[in-house]
Formats: structure tokens, C-alpha cells, sequence
């Protein structure tokens, strides 16, 4: 595996191997590795002959700057798991090889910057107004913005993005449509604990306490999939919200049965060709997010 911390470099070597043929599979990441992410590099080796993965902590996406400074940062175990998982190629760039001062100052500001759009008015209409675009502003601009720059400098002909993250996967898909990239996005499947748990670079920070109560989030949202032919959204709503108003460690952000296109709420199965539950929810101090297909 080849490491590139600048831009400069990444391109001159990924210029060789298109010259060479090589078709190029792309999978963005924050870092604080794990088998989720790694399902990733493995799909990408399925669909394409060369790998590459980056490793950025994106300061732009992070609504909540207590957050952004309490993000894992594992860069020596991520190179060395990248490493003994066939990933081709590693970008792990600084902060300043991505954004310039005037960027970084926008959002220290709290101003959006929508310049990552090129001229072109992307508008992701109703898909960033509900869920995780309503619980934290800015966030899924911060997303677009440095995924098109990632996407810029790798050029790769499909990108991985994980369904765990089912709006952004959503989100990306709007913007490469809307920006007329020549990307295909793939999208993979949840990677689980044991007990049902999301992999996450978040679960890391848990309490041992907390660690035991959240494989809930899995088990209530396997269940709604279990009984939902047979029950009222209004129902299954109601299912969810009440098993976390008993919940003490555990507190509900939003449970939400939405179109999986539109990704706006439904109350009316009939009317969607294809369904999925959201959850988020809030801990001392970890935020979760899980969903799973319905239909
Ligand atoms: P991060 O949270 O590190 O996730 C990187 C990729 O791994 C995303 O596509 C995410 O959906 C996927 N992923 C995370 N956990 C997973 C799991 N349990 N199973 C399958 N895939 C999983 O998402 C981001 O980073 C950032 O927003 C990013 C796209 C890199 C932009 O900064």
C-alpha cells in the first residue's frame, strides 16, 4: 500500500495507472477504522483493479465543534489495517491540503459555503431538510463539499459508501447526478457487531454501561421490520418512542419511517415502492444513527 499526504502526489500517481487502464474504486472515510469500513475496500476490490481510501477528519461537516475535537483519530492502527486488508493506495491529507483559509473561516463564521458547487446550483430539495439535515445544520453542505473535492482529486470511476449512513448515501448520489460527475456510487451494506450493533468509529466512545443498553437500537428496528405488514406506521411509531421514554441511558433523537427515495416521512405504505426506518439517538456523549430496509 502506497501512503500520499498531498494532493500533488496522489494525482501524478493515479494519472499513471489511468494511463495504464486501471479502472479506480474510491472509498472516503474519517478514520478510526473498522470491519464497516473495511467492507467497503473489500467491495471496491470486486468492482475495480486499483483501491484507493482516504483518511480526513472533515472539520466542514461537524455541526458541533465539542464533537469534531473528540472524533477518534487512529492514523498508525488505520494505515496498518489498511494495509493487511489489500487497500491499494491511502490519502491522508492535512486539513490545509483540503481547504484554504478562506474556507475554514466561513465555517468558523457558521456561513455555508457553497463555492465546492462550481457555478452549478445544486439543490438537494427535501432530501437534507428532514432527519440528520434537520438535527444538524450545515452538516450534509460540509459532506457534499468534501466529498466533490476528494472526488476531484482521486477522479475514481465508482465510489463505496456505506448504507449505514442512508441520507448521505442519498445526498452523494443527488450531487454526482446534479454536478454531472462521471461516478458511479455504490452502495454497501451494514456491517454489525454480534448483538446487532452498527459498526460505528463512534461506538469506541461508549461507557461499558452504555456499551450494554444499545444493541436496542438494532433489536427495535429488526422488530419493526418483523411486524410492520400487520401494524400502522402511526403503530410502529409509537413502539419505538415508548421504549425510549422508559430508557435512561438512552435518549430519542427521531425514529422515522420515510421513502427511500424521497427519504421524506410516509404514513401509508401503499404509496412507497421502497421503505426504510431511521433511528438517532443520544447518549451522554455519543450520538448513533441505524437504520434497515423495510422493503
Ligand atoms: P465515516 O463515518 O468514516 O464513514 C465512511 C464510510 O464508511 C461511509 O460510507 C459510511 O457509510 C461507511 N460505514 C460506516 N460504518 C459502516 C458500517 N457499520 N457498515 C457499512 N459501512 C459503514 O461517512 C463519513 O465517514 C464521512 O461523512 C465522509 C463520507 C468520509 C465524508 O467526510
Amino acid at each position: 500500500m502506497i501512503v500520499f499526504n498531498t494532493a500533488e502526489q496522489l494525482k501524478n500517481h493515479l494519472n499513471d495507472l489511468r494511463a495504464q487502464k486501471k479502472t479506480i474504486g474510491f472509498a472516503p472515510t474519517m478514520g478510526a477504522l473498522h470491519q464497516g469500513h473495511i467492507s467497503l475496500i473489500r467491495i471496491a476490490h470486486q468492482h475495480c483493479d486499483v483501491v484507493v481510501c482516504s483518511v480526513f477528519v472533515n472539520p466542514t461537516q461537524f455541526n458541533d465543534i465539542k464533537d469534531l475535537d473528540k472524533y477518534p483519530r487512529t492514523i498508525l492502527a488505520d494505515t496498518s489495517l489498511l494495509r493487511t486488508s489489500n487497500c491499494d493506495i491511502l490519502f491522508a491529507p492535512e486539513v490545509s491540503e483540503i481547504y484554504t483559509e478562506e474556507e475554514l473561516e466561513m465555517k468558523r463564521n457558521n456561513q455555508e459555503d457553497r463555492t465546492w458547487m462550481e457555478g452549478k446550483s445544486v439543490d438537494f430539495g427535501l432530501l437534507d431538510k428532514v432527519m440528520e439535515g434537520a438535527h444538524r445544520p450545515g452538516h450534509f453542505n460540509g459532506v457534499a463539499q468534501v466529498v466533490s473535492k476528494l472526488f476531484r482529486l482521486v477522479n475514481p470511476d465508482k465510489a463505496f459508501f456505506g448504507q449505514k449512513d442512508f441520507q448521505q448515501l442519498s445526498i452523494i448520489k443527488s450531487m454526482v447526478t446534479q454536478m454531472e460527475m462521471p461516478i458511479e456510487i455504490v452502495a454497501c451494506p451494514i456491517v454489525r457487531e454480534e448483538d446487532g450493533l452498527a459498526m460505528s468509529s463512534r461506538n469506541r466512545r461508549l461507557t461499558p454501561e452504555e456499551r450494554k443498553e444499545v444493541p436496542s437500537i438494532s433489536k427495535l428496528l429488526f422488530f419493526i421490520k418483523d411486524i410492520y405488514k400487520t401494524h400502522p406506521i402511526k403503530r410502529l411509531k409509537e413502539v419505538v418512542e415508548n421504549y425510549y421514554a422508559l430508557e435512561k441511558l438512552i435518549k430519542l433523537e427521531y425514529f422515522e419511517i420515510v421513502d427511500s427515495e424521497t427519504l421524506q416521512p410516509i404514513t401509508n405504505f401503499n404509496n412507497s415502492k421502497s421503505a426504510v426506518a431511521c433511528i438517532a439517538v443520544k447518549l451522554e456523549s455519543v450520538r448513533l444513527i441505524d437504520n434497515v430496509i423495510l422493503y
